[in-house]
């Protein structure tokens, strides 16, 4: 019999592709999502859609007494860093307090296994590039501070009641597959912003900031391709299976600055794609870099998307098809 999956955060950016990954490879997949940010077009074939918010428990407790999952995912969260800094509590209450909803209803139910969406943003400003896992942690903004406080519950849940958790502290995920692509509003990563330029969707790109120590002022950030966030997801369960906890940053080690990404945008696209500096954002470290030599090694995983052109080509195919995102 097929293994069970429940996907919170199933119809958005990254839980739709993980999503569609697990059902081709022979997963039953039941998603909750509140729809804030996902789109029912991003749930696949296969895919099972219940409509339901975290904050609800109940609805939440009887979801997964009813599905019995063997594995959760647990994707849905409020994802915004400048939006945290205004709005801390909503950060708190979804990434913190309804995710403790979510430990709850599956302890209840007796489900202990749990693959859970963190973030570099754990970390902060860097101490040393590429990052390692057991590196410092001291988030600069409210939303890498719920991530941090959810790694610390995962913990404490491990020890008290046996809930084994894989986190996977994403850098900066990008790219498409054919079906399934970034659609954010507001949109506030680099990439897609980039490309709706090169769509003549907006007239120039903002830079947040040309005075950073780097190498061309701009931030430099680590791309990660959706698909292989998904594949690391999937062999993350093998951990589970073998009833061990893990955290491990998922990144492609290399780094690219703003400006260098323009330039390779511009290169995929052949098209020109002005920009103007602004000023700086709150809670942006100016380098973020991932070692990724844990995941590789405990997970067996090795990006198939390991340059940024490829990774960048992939998101304009899919912008390209869809240029007002799923409401096309
Ligand atoms: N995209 C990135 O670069 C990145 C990087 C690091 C970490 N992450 C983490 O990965 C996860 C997915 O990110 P994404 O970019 O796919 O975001 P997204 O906004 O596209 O997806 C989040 C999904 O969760 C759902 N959701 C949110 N709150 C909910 C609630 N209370 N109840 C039910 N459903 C709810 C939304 O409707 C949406 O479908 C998030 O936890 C995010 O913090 C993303």
């Amino acid at each position: 019999m097929a293994e069970k999956v429940l996907v919170t955060g199933g119809a958005g950016y990254v839980g739709s592709v993980c999503v569609a990954g697990l059902i081709t490879n022979g997963y039953q997949v039941l998603i909750y999502d509140n729809l804030s940010t996902g789109h029912k077009e991003a749930v696949v074939p296969g895919a099972e859609l219940e409509i339901g918010d975290l904050a609800n428990r109940e609805h939440l407790g009887r979801v997964m007494r009813n599905f019995k999952p063997n594995f959760v995912m647990h994707f849905a969260a409020s994802c915004l860093v400048g939006e945290s800094f205004e709005k801390p509590l909503i950060y708190y209450r979804n990434n913190v307090a309804n995710a403790l909803n979510l430990v709850d209803v599956m302890l209840e139910s007796g489900v202990r296994l749990l693959v859970f969406s963190s973030s570099c943003a754990v970390y902060g400003e860097p101490k040393r590039i590429p990052m390692e896992e057991d590196d410092p942690k001291q988030p600069i903004n409210p939303y890498g501070k719920t991530k941090l406080a959810f790694e610390h519950l995962l913990e404490d849940c491990d020890r008290a009641y046996g809930l084994r958790s894989v986190s996977l502290r994403y850098f900066n995920a990008a790219g498409a597959t054919q079906d399934l692509g970034e659609d954010h509003l507001p949109e506030t990563h680099i990439i897609p912003n980039v490309l709706k330029v090169a769509l003549g969707q907006a007239s120039e790109v903002t830079v947040f900031g040309d005075d950073y120590p780097t190498r061309d002022g701009t931030c430099i950030r680590d791309f990660i391709h959706v698909s292989d966030l998904a594949d690391a997801h999937e062999r993350a369960l093998d951990i589970l299976r073998n009833d061990r906890s893990e955290r491990l940053n998922l990144g492609n080690g290399e780094g690219f600055s703003v400006l260098e990404v323009i330039r390779t945008a511009e290169k995929v696209t052949h098209k020109r794609i002005p920009f103007r500096i602004g000023a700086r954002r709150k809670g942006d470290p100016a380098v973020l870099v991932a070692s990724a030599k844990k995941a590789k090694e405990v997970l067996g995983w090795q990006p198939a998307y390991d340059t940024l052109e490829k990774i960048i080509e992939s998101a304009w195919n899919w912008h390209r098809e869809h240029p007002n995102g799923y409401r096309s």
